[in-house]
């Protein structure tokens, strides 16, 4: 069956200005994302630093623009001391988060070498868990300062005698999770935090501060936690952070096509929580979000896999949260994004959740190649063609029942626009009923002053929607042509599959 879906583009409708900071990513040293992924010296295309080009290309393809290191709960037990000076003198550690043996051939240079190929910028988060505020304004130090102290030297010599620069910090990561090494309650971690910052401020006041929000939605802390952090951080922070996964649960691809409406609910519940605490406070200062980790991830199997470790079992680089993407979970990662601009008011900052290898959009193998999994594909069209103007366009299209969420929008759709035109991003949540599509240009038109053309089209959709693309077959799923698009009398129209997600570029 096919619905119709109704709705119009028009400029004045404006959210927000694009911040290029929403489509950022997320490195840790986690299972095979340092290690026999970006880096790997023995591999084929690798450079002289060991870092593989075949993956700098596809990140650089990917359109990433900040990248939060090195963590991730990895962080909450790292010394970041460990990874720098000569590599041949740098200690093996546990890595308590993920059960493994850390090396340190990659610290805070290296990867800022790496970043200076791939063209993103540095985010980096500082250890809170096992660490307190002196070891945070050692790194700060080490990273931003310019005067002659012993740090500075020290960095110098390790071959930086200018500062990295580094603008966005997050006090620590996911400090409400009991899992997190030196959890603690709400109370506690605003206190840290706020000490934190104002220690790092004082010696860098140009810096953002990310205090930690809470790790998912369904936490029992939830709302809570996010106000007392905020009640002792509020003058201190720029951002709180949210993060959240999403999986299709007993086949149910239904429901798992709502994740967008979820993640609407989280910002916009610690968006009014944020303001309920300035309010109290009588200040009109905004919090902004920074929904720092974010994705599909199949945790269940994750929590499978990681009973069957031995306690003296501690592997270097070991296979972990090697998720397989299917099309289903490309179109609600292009849904989770169409959110993510939706909020771009509020949310000033996000980082896909991870890049490579780990829950990523890219994948390697060692000493073979690198492919792009199909969620790679909405994430790259978005940052590619999004503008520099978000606005919203509303769908009539109907509702499908949500068991968790009520009556959920069948099509969801954003747009971006530039001078130049409007680059429109649509989702088809449905798994039973195609979308007829007709979109009003003419407030566009009106703008541009001329009719929209097409630029480019493109669908991801398939007919099986569990579709991969695999080491065997690396390029089975991609973005294809819209076959039926086009513009006549100022209306846009064309068809959305089940389950499909599309990105036009008219101009
Ligand atoms: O991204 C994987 C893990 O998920 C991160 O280390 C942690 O912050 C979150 O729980």
């Amino acid at each position: 069956m096919t619905i119709d879906a109704t709705g119009s583009l028009d400029p004045r409708r404006e959210i927000a200005d694009l911040g290029r900071r929403l489509f950022g990513g997320f490195v840790e040293h986690l299972g095979r994302h340092i290690y026999d992924g970006i880096h790997e010296p023995t591999h084929p295309s690798a450079d002289a630093d060991g870092f593989r080009t075949d993956v700098i290309d596809l990140v650089r393809e990917l359109g990433v623009s900040t990248i939060r290191y090195p963590g991730g709960n990895f962080v909450s037990g790292y010394r970041w001391e460990d990874g720098i000076g000569p590599r041949d003198q740098r200690p093996r550690r546990l890595d308590l988060a993920w059960h493994a043996t850390e090396t340190n051939q990659v610290g805070l240079h290296e990867f800022q070498d790496w970043l200076d190929k791939v063209g993103s910028e540095l985010m980096l988060a500082v250890n809170l868990g096992t660490r307190d505020t002196a070891e945070a304004l050692d790194l700060l130090e080490y990273v931003n300062t310019s005067v002659d102290t012993a740090r500075t030297r020290e960095r110098a010599a390790n071959g930086r005698a200018r500062p990295f620069g580094v603008r966005m910090w997050c006090l620590g990561n996911e400090m409400d999770g009991p899992w997190q090494l030196g959890h603690r309650d709400a109370d506690d971690y605003g206190k840290l935090a706020s000490r934190t910052a104002k220690g790092m401020r004082q010696l860098d006041p140009s810096i953002e501060l990310v205090a930690c929000g809470s790790s998912g939605r369904t936490m029992p802390t939830f709302g809570a936690w996010e106000r007392t952090v905020l009640e002792h951080t509020f003058d201190d922070v720029d951002f709180i952070s949210c993060h959240a996964y999403y999986q299709e649960t007993d086949g149910d691809a239904q429901e798992f096509l709502a994740s967008g409406v979820d993640m609407a609910r989280f910002i916009e519940s610690v968006v009014a929580t944020a303001d309920h605490v300035a309010a109290v406070r009588k200040i009109d200062k905004r919090i902004m979000v920074s929904f720092d980790e974010w994705n599909v991830w199949y945790m269940d199997r994750w929590a499978e896999q990681s009973v069957s470790y031995r306690p003296d079992e501690w592997p270097v680089a070991p296979r972990q949260l090697e998720d397989r993407y299917n099309v289903l979970d490309a179109v609600v990662v292009g849904d989770l994004l169409i959110t993510l601009l939706q909020h771009a008011d509020r949310v000033r900052s996000a980082s896909l959740a991870q890049l490579v290898n780990v829950i990523a959009p890219i994948m390697t193998e060692p000493g073979g190649p690198a492919w792009r999994q199909t969620t790679f594909f909405p994430f790259a069209l978005t940052s590619r063609l999004a503008a520099e103007r978000v606005v919203e366009v509303p769908i009539a299209a109907g509702t499908f029942p949500s068991e968790r969420f009520g009556d959920v929008a069948t099509v969801n759709a954003v747009a971006t626009i530039d001078d130049d035109g409007a680059s429109l991003f649509v989702v088809n949540r449905s798994t039973t009923e195609s979308a007829s599509l007709r979109l009003d240009l003419s407030a566009l038109a009106a703008a541009l002053g001329h009719e929209p053309a097409l630029a480019e089209t493109h669908l991801i959709h398939d007919e099986d929607r569990y579709a991969a693309n695999t080491l065997d077959d690396p390029e089975r799923v991609g973005a294809a042509p819209i076959d039926d698009a086009g513009v006549a009398a100022s209306v846009l129209s064309f068809t959305l599959p089940v389950v499909s997600w599309a990105a036009v570029r008219l101009t």
